[in-house]
């Protein structure tokens, strides 16, 4: 027997004023989309804002329905735009906020296991790994380096074989 271990590192920062302008942007960009998301069951918004390798900005906001399975996450409503849209080329950062209506919104909230699973096919299947940046309407901001990180020992395609 062995044991392996998978060390997982990110960045917090006390708020958006410590980040380069750059990244402010785009998380600004996320925090000002919320307001597209539908959200009328859990009044939880949560916008996404991603930044190509072409420059593109594709965004996506959560999409939720009477029937609350069928909803959709913000994550994967950019990712499949993105796909469609700009078909093949990669990802460098996404920034994901939330304004939650029926408390507060001031610390990062990550993305659900079914939007981890997603992202990491994203990745995997443009061969780039994607930048998180994670926070609130305000507060700290968590930077992640590769969203695979948050999924170790992830299934994924190569499974298949
Ligand atoms: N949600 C997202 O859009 N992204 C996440 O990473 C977490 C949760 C949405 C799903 C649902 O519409 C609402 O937030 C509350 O769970």
């Amino acid at each position: 027997m062995k044991k392996e271990e998978i060390h997982f590192g990110y960045e917090v920062y006390e708020s958006d004023k410590e980040l380069n302008a750059g990244d402010v942007s785009l998380l600004k960009q996320a925090r000002e989309i919320t307001q597209k998301a539908y959200a009328p069951y859990s009044k939880f918004n949560v916008g996404a804002v991603a930044i190509l390798n072409n420059g593109a900005i594709i965004s996506g906001t959560n999409q939720e329905n009477a029937s609350y399975p069928v909803g959709l996450c913000a994550e994967r409503s950019l990712l499949a735009s993105a796909a469609m849209l700009q078909t093949n080329v990669p990802i460098q950062t996404m920034a994901i906020a939330y304004h939650n209506l029926n408390g507060s919104s001031s610390k990062p909230a990550s993305p659900c296991g079914m939007c981890r699973q997603y992202i990491a096919e994203y990745e995997s299947r443009t061969n780039q790994p994607i930048r998180l940046i994670l926070s609130g309407m305000d507060g700290k901001v968590f930077v992640i380096e590769k969203a695979g990180m948050l999924l170790p020992l992830s299934f994924g395609e190569g499974d298949l074989k």
